[in-house]
């Protein structure tokens, strides 16, 4: 099965964007998943097809209608998650990105202004989403890299030297730097054990890497290592 996003924009044409590119773009291409972007205006229902207003209560900035909301929903709404982006929401994590593309796909919806009406978010029971404590001017780079996390995990999306690597970091620890040739740059050495050829001592040293810089940035992360807590994150990315 063609795992399937679906993404409710006011702006459409901002997709698929870098999601056409590298290794999201081969896979779209390849038909290992599909992306389709529907405009939330074609559901207004007046002249000017508006789709918002200004809040109850008053306040700043304009709200998206739930009634439009909710018809735009309502023509593409399956078996598959319906997620809504704000900043309000649960943490995306590896975790929600590995479950969400073992699944069928998902249907992505992106709020503008100052959101949406929250009566359309509950009735839908939409899961609310934020891809990190910091305010977007939109959910479309949000839908963005929520759908880079996933259609990377999806079976035959990643060759297996990328596999490999996801693998390798899922013991809520940062990973330990890289280092190609030159061996020497600028008067800068690659750490002199990475050209040893002892296995077990650049293991070592990756460990003793990993751990440093992960106390040193994430005191969460580090915690959470120590615990021995259940990672909710793989911290390998395959990079570029
Ligand atoms: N929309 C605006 N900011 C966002 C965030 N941080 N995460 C998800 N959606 C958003």
């Amino acid at each position: 099965m063609t795992w399937r996003a679906t993404v409710l924009t006011l702006f459409p044409e901002m997709f698929p964007g870098p999601l056409g590119q590298s290794l999201a773009g081969r896979a779209l291409a390849a038909g290992r998943w599909t992306l389709a972007a529907r405009n939330i205006r074609d559901y207004a229902t007046d002249r000017h097809r508006s789709v918002d207003d200004s809040p109850f209560g008053g306040g700043a900035g304009m709200v998206m209608r739930p009634d439009i909301v909710d018809a735009a929903v309502a023509a593409v709404v399956d078996e598959r998650p319906l997620i809504y982006l704000s900043p309000r929401g649960r943490p995306f994590t590896q975790a929600s990105a590995r479950s969400l593309s073992a699944g069928p796909g998902v249907v992505l919806l992106c709020g503008r202004y100052e959101g949406v009406d929250q009566r359309v978010v509950d009735a839908r029971e939409m899961e609310e989403i934020s891809i990190g404590d910091y305010v977007l001017s939109g959910g479309e780079l949000a839908a963005m890299v929520v759908l880079d996390a996933c259609v990377r995990l999806i079976p035959g999306v990643m060759g297996a030297a990328e596999s490999a690597l996801e693998d390798s970091f899922s013991s809520n620890l940062l990973e330990y730097p890289q280092y190609t040739r030159p061996a020497e740059w600028r008067g800068r050495q690659v750490p002199e054990v990475l050209l040893s050829g002892n296995h077990a001592a650049i293991a070592a040293w990756r460990q003793a890497e990993a751990e440093r810089i992960t106390k040193a940035r994430r005191p969460d992360l580090w915690a959470a290592h120590t615990r021995g807590a259940e990672p909710s994150v793989a911290r390998r990315s395959a990079g570029p």
